[in-house]
């Protein structure tokens, strides 16, 4: 598989940063993964370790190349380690405010030539380009949890991504094997405007008695062929993630169609985040 560079940064430990790490490092990059807790980039490190475990046992990678792809993977709290990426994919909270001050901080160290990308689920690419020094560098790499079994990848341009960009993110897409589908700039792409607000519903479905947790997964797990139920799926993405996906449609979109569930707004505020947490539709502890 065609590689026009070799290093590449992720910035953020958490799922989806270590779900990209993990299979940029099987397509041979240099992964440097870089976090502000020291605990979570050992957190996120063990976790790839398992998933590429994993993925040994179930005879899906040989174990010489676990131990390739772990040897390509390092992690660090300081940001200057950036300097030498070639690609920098910021996979941070789906916060703008956080966005835009790593951004801050990573521009003035990245190469001129670097690209800078973004894993945001559903914010304008052009408004967090505008945060940065290099909105033609600039444009969105969506993936998709968990990162190593799901096939497709969103690239979506800001208004003033260039074309070589666009490019360049698209050899490196295909170079870890995934599928391409590009969206135009519109509030949280195609996948997160369709998935978010089936899931919103199935909440509201809760919410207003129609079916117990339990009731609605088995519905639309056999009902509608999914492979998760839309509440087993919401603690799996995060009911912060979630919640502020639909903010983004709600307030970008101004339809009511898009309203956040009560009862969505109300776990968040509990901290009742999901599966990251112990506690969402369904207890982990
Ligand atoms: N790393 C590596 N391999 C993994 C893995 C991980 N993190 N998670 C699961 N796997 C592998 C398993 O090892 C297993 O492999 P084999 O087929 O070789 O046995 C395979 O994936 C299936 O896993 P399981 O048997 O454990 O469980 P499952 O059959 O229930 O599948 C699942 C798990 C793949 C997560 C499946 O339930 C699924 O596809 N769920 C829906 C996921 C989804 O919709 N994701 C999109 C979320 S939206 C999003 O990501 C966008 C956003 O911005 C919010």
């Amino acid at each position: 598989m065609t590689r026009v560079f070799d290093n590449v940064g992720i910035v953020g430990a958490g799922q989806m940063g270590c779900g990209i790490a993990h299979v940029a490092a099987l397509a041979g990059y240099k992964v440097t993964i870089y976090d502000l807790a020291k605990e979570r980039i050992e957190a996120g490190l063990a976790t790839i370790n398992g998933n590429l475990a994993r993925q040994v046992s179930n005879g899906k990678l040989s174990e010489e190349d676990r131990k390739a792809a772990l040897a390509l993977i390092s992690g660090t709290t300081d940001i200057n380690d950036m300097a030498p990426m070639d690609l920098v994919i910021e996979a941070a909270t789906e916060d703008e405010t956080v966005k835009r001050k790593i951004f801050a901080q990573l521009c003035p160290v990245l190469k001129p030539e670097a690209l800078l990308a973004t894993n945001t689920s559903s914010l304008s690419i052009t408004r967090l380009a505008s945060a940065t020094d290099r909105p033609e560098r600039f444009m969105g790499i969506h993936f998709m949890n968990p990162v190593p079994v799901m096939k497709l990848v969103e690239l979506v341009r800001g208004i003033a991504t260039e074309e070589s960009t666009f490019d360049t993110a698209k050899t490196f897409v295909r170079s870890l094997e995934k599928t391409i589908t590009v969206a135009e700039d519109f509030p949280a792409f195609i996948v997160n405007r369709i998935l978010l607000p089936m899931i919103n519903e199935a909440i509201y479905t809760l919410y207003e008695g129609v079916g117990s947790v339990e009731a609605i997964d088995t519905a639309m797990k056999l009902g509608a062929n999914h492979p998760m139920g839309p509440l087993q799926l919401a603690d799996f993405i995060g009911l912060d993630t979630c919640l502020s996906i639909m903010q983004v449609l709600h307030d970008g979109l101004a339809d009511s169609k898009y309203r956040p569930c009560p009862l969505l707004v109300k776990y968040v505020e509990a901290g009742w985040l999901g599966r990251k947490s112990g506690r969402g539709f369904y207890d982990y502890r």
